[in-house]
Order: structure tokens, then C-alpha cells, then sequence
């Protein structure tokens, strides 16, 4: 990933205009389209230092406990400051999304917010989602797509995994199916730019 002259994911992730967008304009189009969180057990991947996703999985999704895995440590150790007022029902810690510390069948929704075009091998982490959730569970997903990643500005200021498999909506469809999740609902909004889907684990 080559650098950029300002580092525009980090500007943005962290900004409190983010946290506004995904409480105010993603979770609930993700909500709309899957309902709440089928059982108590939520986990998200990639949560960012905010750790909003998290936040929202229980005020919004009703989950009972959530837990982030986070790549980056630092990350891990804001975002664990950032959610310290909910106590012992959201943890955060440390990992790798294409090989997650999860148990196979061991959650009942996955939420990935802006993760897979992050990801060089995104396809693993979409099977790793698949892998976790139990028969029934959810896996809540947003994304902006390669229209906007690949574009010019977005160049200018963000780094991404080398050109190549990007998560395009249609791909981050194919690749739930061909990890045994069934699509029950996409979106794709602001002129192919941004897509949200839920599929289910059958
Ligand atoms: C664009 S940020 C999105 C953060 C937050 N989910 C949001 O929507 O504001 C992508 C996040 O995924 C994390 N991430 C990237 N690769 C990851 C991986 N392989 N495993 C876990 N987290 C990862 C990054 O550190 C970052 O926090």
C-alpha cells in the first residue's frame, strides 16, 4: 500500500462525523434489512478505535454482548477506552479477521462495517463470518464499493490493498453464497458507491 500525503481512512474513521454516519444513516439501513440480532451474541470485525459498531450492535440490534476483533493494538486499546461505560458486555481483542479466535457456530451475527475493502484476501474473512455463525445467524455487512474506493480523490488520500479482487456488491454476494451464507437482502445506494447486505447461515 503505498503512502499518501495525508492519511484520509485515519482522518475519517476517526472523526465524529463517521460515528454519526454509521449511527444515524448504515446501522439502520442494516437494521431495516436484517432485524434485530437473532440470539445475544454479536461480534464485529475490524471495529476501529470508536468501536461504534459495537455500541450499536447492543442499543440497536439488541445483541446482549458484543465482541470487536480489532487488528491493529492500538486500536484495540481506544476502542476498549471508547466503550469502557458498557462494561463487561463488550470486550475487544486483538485479531485477524481472516482467521478468527472464534469457535465454529459460536455467534449469532457477524458485523463488518467498512472491513472487507481493507482486506487483500476479503473473500477468507467473508468464510471466517460464515465459520463463526451458528445455523440462523446473521452477518451484517456494509461497505463503500470500488467505485469509490478506486476513484481518484479516494487515491489521493487513503491506502488500500493493491488493485485487484475487490469487494464489488455483486462479489461480496457470490462470496456469502460460496461460503454457505444465503443473501436475504442488499441495498446499494448512493450510486453504486456504498452497499449493505445481510445474509443468514443455514
Ligand atoms: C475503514 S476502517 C472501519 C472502522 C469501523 N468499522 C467503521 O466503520 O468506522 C477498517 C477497520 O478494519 C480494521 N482491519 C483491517 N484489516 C483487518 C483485519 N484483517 N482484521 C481485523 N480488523 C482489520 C482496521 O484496523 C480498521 O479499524
Amino acid at each position: 500500500m503505498p503512502p499518501t500525503l495525508v492519511d484520509g481512512t485515519r482522518l475519517w474513521v476517526d472523526a465524529r462525523l463517521r460515528a454519526l454516519v454509521q449511527r444515524r444513516g448504515e446501522a439502520p439501513i442494516l437494521h431495516r434489512l436484517g432485524g434485530d440480532v437473532p440470539g445475544g451474541r454479536a461480534l464485529e470485525l475490524g471495529p476501529g478505535r470508536r468501536g461504534t459498531g459495537l455500541r450499536l450492535a447492543l442499543e440497536l440490534f439488541g445483541a446482549e454482548q458484543a465482541t470487536g476483533v480489532e487488528l491493529y493494538p492500538a486500536s484495540v486499546a481506544d476502542a476498549r477506552l471508547a466503550l469502557d461505560d458498557l462494561g463487561g458486555r463488550v470486550t475487544v481483542v486483538q485479531g485477524d479477521a481472516t482467521a478468527l479466535p472464534q469457535d465454529d457456530s459460536s455467534v449469532d451475527a457477524v458485523f463488518g462495517y467498512h472491513v472487507l475493502h481493507h482486506v487483500g484476501p476479503w473473500r477468507e474473512v467473508v468464510r471466517e463470518a460464515a465459520r463463526v455463525l451458528r445455523p440462523g445467524g446473521r452477518f451484517y455487512s456494509c461497505e463503500m464499493t470500488a467505485r469509490f474506493i478506486d476513484s481518484r480523490p479516494l487515491r489521493a488520500v487513503s491506502r488500500h490493498p493493491a488493485d485487484g479482487d475487490r469487494p464489488i456488491p455483486e462479489a461480496i454476494a457470490d462470496a456469502c453464497r460460496d461460503a454457505g451464507l444465503t443473501v436475504v437482502a442488499q441495498e446499494t445506494r448512493l450510486a453504486g458507491l456504498w452497499t449493505g447486505l445481510v445474509a443468514t447461515r443455514s
